[in-house]
């Protein structure tokens, strides 16, 4: 099977070797638990390595993602370039229904052929829908386009906490190839971040909830340590 490696420290081995290649996968976390950086990293890696990512941004612009992003890596030198030669581009649509997202997907894998995706935030999408059966549906159309198209995603989904035991199940969660949750856990005097696979299909993955830490020269995935 062929699989898309994040690049990021840590999270290929928990993964196998990597995400199966073709695969949606949901990056599940509270505010400020990381999604972005993740995301962002994860296209940097992919256009280091020769695949072309789009990243689509619901929220933020792409001066926005591109300066921040330029503070939270500052090691990621080469970002300027890499997004003039197209190998990594931030587009964020006017409209934020899933057929424009869609579409600009679509139309970005034709002319560039764009090998990973993201959609960051989903949850931004489903305050368009009046009700979550409408919603339900359209994602789960909108997975079926997505499958069609080779191409392996990372959409973002917003928890309302930051806390493991408060975590609920979504509609997404149920649709998505896979699920990768991201904590920000409180520890006595300090805040510990953590990551847990909760779902890859396809492919056997780590279950173990293990510390991370965002470094100035990428994410650094610490397998097999204890978050306590
Ligand atoms: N230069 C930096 N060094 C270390 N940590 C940083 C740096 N810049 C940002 N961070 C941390 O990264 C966090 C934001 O990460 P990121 O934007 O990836 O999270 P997010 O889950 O996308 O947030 P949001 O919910 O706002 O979309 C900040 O809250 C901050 O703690
Ligand atoms: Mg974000």
């Amino acid at each position: 099977m062929d699989r898309v490696k994040t690049g990021i420290s840590g999270l290929d081995e928990m993964l196998n070797g990597g995400i199966p290649a073709g695969r949606h996968v949901a990056l599940y976390g509270g505010p400020g638990t990381g999604k972005t950086s993740f995301c962002f990293e994860y296209l940097y890696r992919g256009a280091k390595m020769g695949e072309n990512g789009l990243y689509i941004s619901l929220e933020e612009t792409p001066d926005d993602i591109f300066e921040n992003m330029k503070t939270t890596f500052p090691l990621f030198t080469d970002t300027a370039q890499l997004a003039a030669e197209k190998k990594l581009e931030v587009v964020k649509p006017n409209q934020i229904d899933l057929e424009n997202v869609a579409n600009l997907l679509e139309d970005r894998i034709a002319s560039n052929n764009i090998k990973r995706a993201v959609i960051d935030s989903a949850t931004m999408i489903r305050l368009t829908f009046k009700s979550d059966t409408e919603y339900r549906q359209t994602l789960f159309e909108f997975l079926s386009l997505l499958r069609n198209l080779d191409v392996t995603s990372l959409t973002t989904l917003e928890a309302s906490t930051a806390k493991r035991d408060e975590m609920k199940f979504d509609i997404e969660h149920f649709v998505m190839d896979g699920i990768i949750n991201l904590y920000n856990l409180d520890r006595e005097d300090r805040r510990v971040r953590a990551l847990e696979i909760m779902k890859m299909r396809g492919t056997d993955h780590s279950r173990e909830m293990v510390p991370f830490k965002v470094t100035p020269s990428g994410i650094k995935v610490y397998v097999g340590e204890k978050v306590f």
